[in-house]
């Protein structure tokens, strides 16, 4: 069964109003038993389908699907002037991986899916990325010489996310080091940068997004942590949440911005912003990963390293994961 058949399905059923099972199946020249398997592949991608027996199926949320060309016209004119080319894909295996082997001459390029079937996270984990409801962006970079600070850019990339995240009306995003976004202490958003090149040589970078938009728990799965979504996290507050593609749109916006200012200006603009965002300051947490212990979170260095103050003494976290412990 083919992507494109099930696509054609997804679409006939976007507005979210429920469609006969009946009507469906003739439109498509299938059987009912067909139109089921079809029914279940969807929800295999992680699409919530209710069916009613006998009344036909209805999408739980209407669905939006991203357009390259709508998001492209939608970018602000100082992003336009960067010349990013933008691509949507349904389902890929993941927009990282996708832009790793893409045509470095072609940079900036973002892409977009609307799935991933095998998302990555940090550190060798999955990221959850069912169908219509998440932002999966990639945006690979060529920077024309290699940053100086490049270990900065993770924590650049963080700050630019919570700008997006505060024009759409949620500025108490907090940043947990080195650039996981968080509200209402879960997560929202994670970050993979994936660099190439060699020290003294050209630089391309892969910055891979993965924002939750409108998971529900349902979608969720494996995924381990406590997390939320945008929509959650704005609903608590009465505050209302753009379309998908305003949100894309705001995402990659502030992305491409900082990659160029980040190409300019290293990390200084950014590193006001980060600390004022900075979840674990002064916070007792746990390391692990790399170097394993506790200690006092004391903020960051020059090279976006975790300062940890262990026994009295300065110790500087460059990778791993670190957890708030009780005080
Ligand atoms: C994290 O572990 O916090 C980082 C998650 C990054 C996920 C995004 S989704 C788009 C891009 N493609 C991937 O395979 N991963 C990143």
């Amino acid at each position: 069964m083919s992507d494109a058949v099930l696509l054609q399905l997804l679409d006939a059923l976007a507005d979210g109003e429920r469609h006969s099972g009946e009507l469906l199946a003739g439109r498509f020249g299938i059987s009912r038993a067909a139109l089921g398997k079809r029914i279940d592949k969807l929800r295999d991608w992680g699409v919530m389908l209710d069916a009613q027996p006998g009344v036909g199926y209805q999408l739980r949320e209407p669905l939006q699907r991203l357009s390259a060309a709508g998001i492209a016209a939608a970018l602000p004119a100082a992003v336009r002037a960067l010349a990013v080319s933008v691509s949507v894909e349904p389902r890929i295996d993941s927009t990282n991986s996708r832009l790793l082997e893409a045509d470095p001459a072609q940079d900036p390029q973002a892409l977009f899916a609307e799935s991933q079937t095998a998302g990555r996270g940090r550190r060798g984990r999955d990221w959850v990325s069912p169908f219509g409801s998440n932002l999966y962006l990639s945006l690979a970079w060529s920077f024309p010489a290699w940053p100086a600070r490049l270990t900065t850019l993770p924590l650049a990339v963080a700050v630019a996310l919570a700008r997006a995240l505060a024009t759409l009306g949620l500025p108490e995003v907090g940043i947990k080091w080195p650039n996981d976004l968080h509200v209402d202490g879960r997560k929202l958003a994670g970050v993979l940068i994936e660099p190439r090149g060699e020290a003294g040589g050209s630089c391309r970078v892969v910055v891979g997004v993965g924002l939750n938009v409108g998971m529900q728990v349902a979608q969720a799965g494996t995924v381990s942590q406590p997390w939320t979504s945008l929509a959650a996290a704005l609903a608590m507050r009465g505050r209302h949440l753009a379309s998908r593609e305003a949100v894309a749109v705001a995402v990659l916006g502030e992305l491409a911005l900082a990659l160029r200012h980040f190409q300019d200006h290293g990390f200084t603009p950014f590193a006001t912003e980060w600390r004022s965002r900075d979840l674990l300051r002064d916070r007792r947490v746990r390391f692990e990963g790399g170097e394993v212990g506790d200690g006092i979170a004391r903020g960051i260095d020059s090279d976006g390293g975790l300062v940890v103050e262990v026994a009295g003494e300065r110790r500087v976290i460059h990778a791993g994961d670190v957890s708030v412990r009780p005080q």
